[in-house]
């Protein structure tokens, strides 16, 4: 894993390169560390500026011109004068776009995801959790057996998704997590597979598109049924608004709380005494699940772009370059973090990006955090003894990073 550009001083391009190297995805941290005390790498070709400590990405984040909205960036902008139209799949979800349509559509969709609306959602996580745990013995794949099964169940759920069709669009959601990878802004080409994760939102739409028109026929309870109404009430949201906006909410479900799960897992079981210190008390998983956030975070990187000239930590950041965040490297940040390199529940504060911060703070925190919950102490209280079976596998996804199977025998 450690080739020569992690050991020598390469240029800041061979770095990044580095990072999106598959070898590197088991464990990452060392390279982040490389990378973090480079300061702020800047690749003026690409216009792509790089932050990697607590102060700068914190700093990004609350700064009023720092933009998500991707047409705002030197890059589009060339591409839209040579010619290319600026959104060829429709509005993108609102993650990626800014005020005041962000401010809108959030405020519509906000409503199903306060803490007291989660809260009444326990029961049945407690019902599914149980479900999934009711006949297992011997090895379990923690992935496959809990971490991915349960997240999904509860968005679709939430989402008015017919759970039969899941094996169909857990392909497409898993393409599409692909496309968060930063390929583009650091090699300058689109990467691997592009075609491939393009025909995956096309079908990912057109799945949405049907089951927009079947839930206009037949509302139900959902969010989806919810959004339809609000449409046709009034003008505060199109029907591409909503393909876009259940298309994120889809894809955010099926490909991060299942890695906070698995990743909570696997830390408590790397680490002497944390598994049973939860399995005999159940109050520990709050601080386990905000250590795994900060630890090894199932959101290793975030993107804004410099929507004015930037000073960022003193460093010049041009109008329209690409800011890449990287938020894993900042959670070990030895000026921000005592013993960053250690999995440390206990410790007395736990300060944290991995849902990120200010507007665009993770809708999903209170939901991923009482699914992660509800797992996490039925497995060790079920299972006080269980141990790793084997070295866990890891998908190429850089910025959605998780893995493909965690055997564990129970
Ligand atoms: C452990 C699980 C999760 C993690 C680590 C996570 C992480 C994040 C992060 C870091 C952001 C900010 C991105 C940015 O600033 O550019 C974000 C935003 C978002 N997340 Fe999550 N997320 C998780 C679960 C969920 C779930 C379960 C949902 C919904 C079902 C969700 C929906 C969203 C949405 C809609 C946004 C965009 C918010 C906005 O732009 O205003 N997330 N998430």
């Amino acid at each position: 894993m450690h080739n020569k550009s992690m050991t020598t001083a390469a240029d800041p391009q061979s770095l990044l390169l580095t990072m999106l190297d598959p070898a590197v995805r088991a464990d990452p941290y060392p390279l982040y560390a490389q990378i973090r005390a480079r300061g702020p790498l800047q690749l003026p070709a690409n216009n792509l500026t790089v932050f990697s400590t607590y102060a700068a990405c914190d700093e990004v984040l609350r700064h009023p011109d720092a933009a998500s909205d991707r047409l705002k960036s030197t890059i589009a902008q060339r591409a839209i004068a040579d010619g290319a139209e600026p959104r060829p799949f429709g509005p993108p979800g609102f993650l990626f776009l800014d005020p005041p349509d962000h401010t809108r559509l959030r405020r519509l969709v906000s409503k199903a995801f306060v803490p007291k609306v989660v809260k009444a959602l326990e029961p049945e996580i407690v019902a599914l959790v149980d479900g999934l745990l009711r006949d297992v013995d011997g090895t379990f794949d923690a992935i496959a057996g809990l971490a991915y099964p349960l997240p999904v169940a509860v968005i679709c759920r939430l989402l008015g998704v017919p759970l039969e069709d899941e094996p169909e669009f857990s392909a497409a959601s898993a393409l599409l997590a692909q496309s968060l990878d930063p390929f583009a802004t650091v090699t300058g080409s689109a990467g691997d597979g592009f075609e491939e994760r393009m025909r995956a939102g096309r079908w990912l739409r057109g799945y949405l598109r049907d089951l927009i028109a079947r839930r206009r026929r037949d509302p139900g309870e959902d969010l989806m049924s919810g959004l339809i109404h609000v449409e046709e009430s009034g003008d505060q949201l199109t029907e591409d608004e909503i393909v876009a906006t259940c298309n994120l909410l889809l894809v955010a479900g099926h490909e991060t709380t299942v890695n906070l799960i698995a990743n909570a897992i696997l830390a408590l079981l790397r680490h002497d005494g944390q598994w049973a210190a939860l399995a005999a008390d159940a109050d520990r998983a709050a601080p386990v699940i905000e250590e795994t956030l900060r630890y090894d975070p199932p959101v290793q990187l975030v993107g804004r772009i410099a929507a004015e000239d930037m000073t960022i930590t003193g460093v010049t950041v041009p109008k329209g370059d690409n800011m890449m965040l990287l938020t894993a490297a900042a959670h070990r940040d030895p000026d921000a973090v005592q013993r960053p390199d250690e999995f440390d529940p206990d410790r007395e504060t736990i300060r944290h990006l991995g849902f990120g911060k200010g507007p665009h703070f993770c809708i999903g925190a209170p939901l991923a955090r009482l699914e992660a919950t509800v797992a996490l102490t039925a497995l060790t209280s079920r299972f006080p003894t269980a141990a790793l079976a084997g070295e866990p596998g890891y998908k190429p996804n850089v910025t959605l990073r998780g893995m493909t199977e965690l055997p564990i025998t129970l």
